[in-house]
């Protein structure tokens, strides 16, 4: 995105990206978001984190084409280690949006319901009216990737844009 209009944000904001396994789509909106939130001097003020609603991969790194895909775009993924969505993560994060309505689904199963105003479709914040859900890449081929990483940047955009936008009201 363009930064020029950037100026900060008043309040720490907390981000959540949550897929399945948290080594293909939502690391790579982690990495892809931070690097936009980092080139608008904004990184003391916003917290990027991702999480898997399953638990399948705990403790892992992410997927090698993933990494691939995104070093390729300039982001770095190589930090990043799965995780499973636990009950403070309601808590703690401001913005929790899901890669798929399935994901959004099984969030909306566990989320307190005082937190549940904080979940969306990542992709709502996109500009791909085409679609609402980032699709799977992880049994496909690496085409798949690309488009993960083309949806995740569109709407990575539009998210920290309407952060800017939409300052939090904490206490
Ligand atoms: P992700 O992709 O949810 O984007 O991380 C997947 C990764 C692993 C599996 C499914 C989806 N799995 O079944 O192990």
């Amino acid at each position: 995105m363009t930064t020029d209009s950037v100026t900060s944000v008043s309040h720490s904001v907390n981000v959540l990206f949550v897929c399945l396994g948290n080594i293909c789509r939502s690391p790579t909106a982690e990495a892809v978001f931070r690097h936009y939130v980092d080139s608008a001097g904004l990184a003391e003020q916003v917290v990027v984190d991702s999480v898997g609603t399953a638990g399948y991969h705990i403790g892992a790194p992410s997927d090698s084409r993933a990494i691939e895909a995104a070093q390729r775009r300039g982001y770095d993924m190589s930090a990043i280690r799965a995780r499973q969505v636990a009950i403070e993560d309601f808590e703690q994060f401001d913005y929790i949006l899901a890669m798929d309505k399935a994901n959004l689904q099984s969030l909306l199963a566990q989320c307190p319901e005082q937190h549940a105003h904080k979940l969306a479709l990542f992709l709502s914040h996109g500009d791909t009216p085409q679609t609402n859900e980032v699709p799977d890449p992880y049994y496909g081929d690496g085409a798949g990737f690309e488009t993960v990483l083309n949806l995740v940047e569109s709407a990575s955009q539009g998210l920290l844009q309407h952060i800017i936008d939409n300052p939090l009201q904490k206490s």
